[in-house]
């Protein structure tokens, strides 16, 4: 049972990148959920046609696939037009696609940092960009790009990962600065680690997880829950004094010490 009103987005498109799986999916359920047509961006066309089938029979809203690589900024040029001649308008743009793998940093190749700062750094360019082009410049908008924790500090096995994400950051704060006065609100959520997601089960199996869970001052882990309600609060008029805002939701585990993706006794992930 959602805290918000069902019709909170009542009228309102949004695009989720990454919105097949995961965190992205939760979001656009959620957006659904509360009135939203959405539209998912995928890479992956078979969990984009089974997740896009049954958002719209769970909420009765539509749901757009879009089966493109954030990587290839025509083929986010082409899904963000499709959107908008589809499903009328575009609202709210979560950029969400992201890619990670833990890997120590002498042993990463020049492609394999290059993969996941074209993913998660310009992959939230294009679809930034191409949103603000096609609707947003004219009509206003909101963006929500979704960063993390990593780079806050310093996390082993993670300088791809903390680098794009860095860049996500600054997107955040100077979009929000040079689009504010264009009626573009951008700001992000920076969730620590997330237990039920794809990218928890690769950097933080089993018993990582369990040493994971006891630092983290509430001791648990977030659920993709609590970021889809965060996003629903942002993106509504709850959060319209928000502007280039970068918020953590964690537990406190950023503010307890040491977040690490490291196996017990050892350096190198
Ligand atoms: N350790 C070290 N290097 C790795 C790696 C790993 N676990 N996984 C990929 N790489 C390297 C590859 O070796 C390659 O570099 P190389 O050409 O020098 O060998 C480079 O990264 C690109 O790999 P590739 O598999 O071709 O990339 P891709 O575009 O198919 O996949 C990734 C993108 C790399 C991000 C992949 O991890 C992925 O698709 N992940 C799924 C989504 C995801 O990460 N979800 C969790 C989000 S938090």
């Amino acid at each position: 049972m959602s805290i918000f009103r069902d019709s909170l987005f009542a009228g309102r498109v949004a695009l989720i990148t990454g919105g097949a799986t995961g965190i992205g999916r939760g979001i656009a359920e959620a957006l659904a959920r509360h009135g939203a047509d959405v539209a998912l961006l995928s890479r992956k066309a078979e969990n984009l046609a089974a997740a896009s089938a049954e958002i719209e029979s769970a909420t009765g809203r539509r749901c757009l696939a879009l089966p493109a690589d954030i990587r290839n900024p025509e083929a986010v040029d082409a899904a963000v037009i499709r959107t908008i001649a589809e499903l009328g308008r575009l609202d709210i743009l979560v950029n969400n696609a992201a890619g990670n793998f833990p890997c120590a940093s002498e042993d990463l190749s020049p492609n394999g940092f290059g993969a996941v700062v074209d993913i998660d750094a310009k992959g939230t360019w294009h679809a930034t960009r191409s949103a603000f082009r096609a609707w947003m410049k004219e009509h206003g908008g909101r963006i929500l790009n979704i960063s993390a924790t990593l780079h806050h500090g310093g996390t082993p096995g993670q300088v791809h990962v903390a680098a794009a994400k860095a860049a996500v950051d600054a997107m955040t704060r100077t979009l929000a600065v040079e689009w504010g006065p264009l009626g573009v609100q951008v700001n992000a959520i920076a969730p620590g680690p997330i237990g039920d997601t794809e990218g928890a089960r690769r950097l933080f199996p089993g018993p990582v997880a369990d040493r994971l869970r006891a630092q983290v001052p509430i001791r648990r882990l977030g659920a993709i829950e609590d970021i889809a309600s965060l996003a629903l609060f942002v993106l509504s008029q709850a959060g319209s004094n928000l502007n280039g805002a970068i918020l953590v939701s964690d537990g406190g585990l950023s503010l307890s010490g040491r977040f690490s993706v490291e196996p017990e006794g050892g350096p190198g992930v």
